[in-house]
């Protein structure tokens, strides 16, 4: 049987470009090429789409520098013909990426010339794409949207379910609605608060302290504070200010939830084809190894210091409460309607109770996140959860 090609898009122009790069060198050192001939288009932090580039299977987190990905001499830009659908990914020539003010630009040929018909090279037929992008433009529904509208076949949640699990405020609401507890919060907008009305509407929701101030779209814990309670109204009030203005240079919408008194427990929701009931893998947790003052998992001890912490899966907790975790995940997965897989983050409070903090559509793929991992306790190997979401979505 030929093989399945399957664009590998990474890189992209979200913060987390460069998880993105790591998850994709796990993605195609572990896939199974027997079955799958990987076709990986990087994206530049830019947006620009590209083949050709650095090989991504040498990336790695040690601490050294992030790969990002980056135009060589070699590289060639990929253009896509929404309306050839499967058959529309083509290649430009190197020289366009570097000439012209932005890509093509002037420099692109006129279509009387003699050589038009050697500048786009066709990239062949694309059985699936899977988009190994974390973030906005990644996991928000922009790029599903746009493989909708070519008619390609892809990985991961569609439309809908990427757009909302992007902002936390409107997963707030979709849960809610489906009566799955999420922490009390408030909106506000970045753009126009006054400190005064912040207090006032942190008062008025019945908001306990501490609080926690985090973009609604924003990923990697880039812009979250912790607001203590503050001795007077005066400095409470300058600690909120400080806390949205913060989330605020990520996103004007800016999220004030009452913070969680809880474990922070994960659970990898599997559902590769459409239709089928989602599958909840162990829950897990993030164990910190060493001494931190941090009050949450921060971006480096999350991503960046690989000796910081380690997955625990199942997480040390007494099996119903796992089972009541496995339960809200796959809840939750579908009244977001999930499709593909999703990390679905939760707390668990001391006395059991489960409240979704958020979902990530696109969760880390590296062979030591979270995701894989909790797939390889409950008996799915990475290899296999790869093979298992791509012939998911095949025609
Ligand atoms: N309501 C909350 N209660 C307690 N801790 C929170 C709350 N909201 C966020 N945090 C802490 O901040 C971290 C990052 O926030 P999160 O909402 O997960 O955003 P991100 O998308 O950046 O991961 C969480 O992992 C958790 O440690
Ligand atoms: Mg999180």
């Amino acid at each position: 049987m030929a093989k399945k090609r399957v664009v590998v898009l990474y890189g992209g122009r979200a913060d987390e470009h460069s998880i993105s790069c790591i998850s994709t060198a796990g993605v195609l050192n572990a896939m199974d090429t027997e079955r799958f001939e990987p076709i990986p288009v990087g994206i530049t932090k830019d947006g620009k789409w590209i083949v050709n580039g650095e090989d991504p299977r040498g990336w790695k987190l040690d601490g050294g520098e992030l790969p990002t990905v980056q135009v060589t001499p070699e590289s060639r830009p990929v253009l896509l013909d929404v309306s050839r659908g499967q058959d529309g990914f083509f290649m430009g020539e190197p020289a366009h990426l570097t000439s012209g003010e932005s890509g093509f630009g002037t420099s692109f040929v006129s279509l009387n010339d003699p050589e038009m018909q050697h500048v786009l090279t066709s990239m062949g037929h694309v059985d699936a794409v899977l988009p190994v992008l974390h973030g906005p433009y990644g996991e928000d529904g922009t790029v599903q949207g746009l493989l909708e509208m070519m008619g390609v076949p892809y990985v991961g949640c569609g439309v809908f379910a990427s757009a909302a699990c992007m902002d936390k405020h409107y997963t707030k609401i979709v849960l809610s609605a489906a009566g799955i507890p999420t922490a009390p919060g408030i909106m506000v907008d970045a753009r126009n608060f006054t400190a005064a009305d912040v207090l006032a509407k942190v008062e008025e929701a019945g908001l306990a302290y501490p609080l926690f101030v985090k973009p609604s779209r924003a990923g990697s814990s880039f812009g979250v504070t912790k607001v203590d309670k503050a001795d007077d109204r005066e400095t409470q009030q300058d600690r909120l200010a400080a806390a949205v203005a913060t989330a605020g240079e990520h996103d004007w919408k800016v999220l004030i939830e009452q913070g969680v008194d809880g474990r922070e427990i994960e659970c990898a929701v599997l559902c590769p084809k459409a239709g089928d009931e989602p599958e909840a893998s162990w829950p897990g947790e993030i164990v910190l190894d060493q001494g931190t003052d941090d009050q949450f998992y921060d971006f480096d001890s999350k991503y960046m210091d690989a000796s910081a912490s380690h997955v625990e899966v199942p997480a040390n907790l007494p099996v119903s409460v796992l089972e009541d975790v496995r339960d809200v995940a796959r809840r939750a997965f579908k009244a977001v309607d999930g499709a593909g897989l999703s990390r679905v983050d939760t707390f668990v409070t001391p006395d059991g109770t489960v409240v979704v903090n958020e979902i990530n559509t696109m969760p880390g793929f590296t062979p030591i996140s979270m995701y894989p991992k909790a797939w390889e306790a409950t008996g799915v190997g990475y290899t296999e959860l790869i093979t298992r979401l791509i012939e998911g979505v095949l025609r």
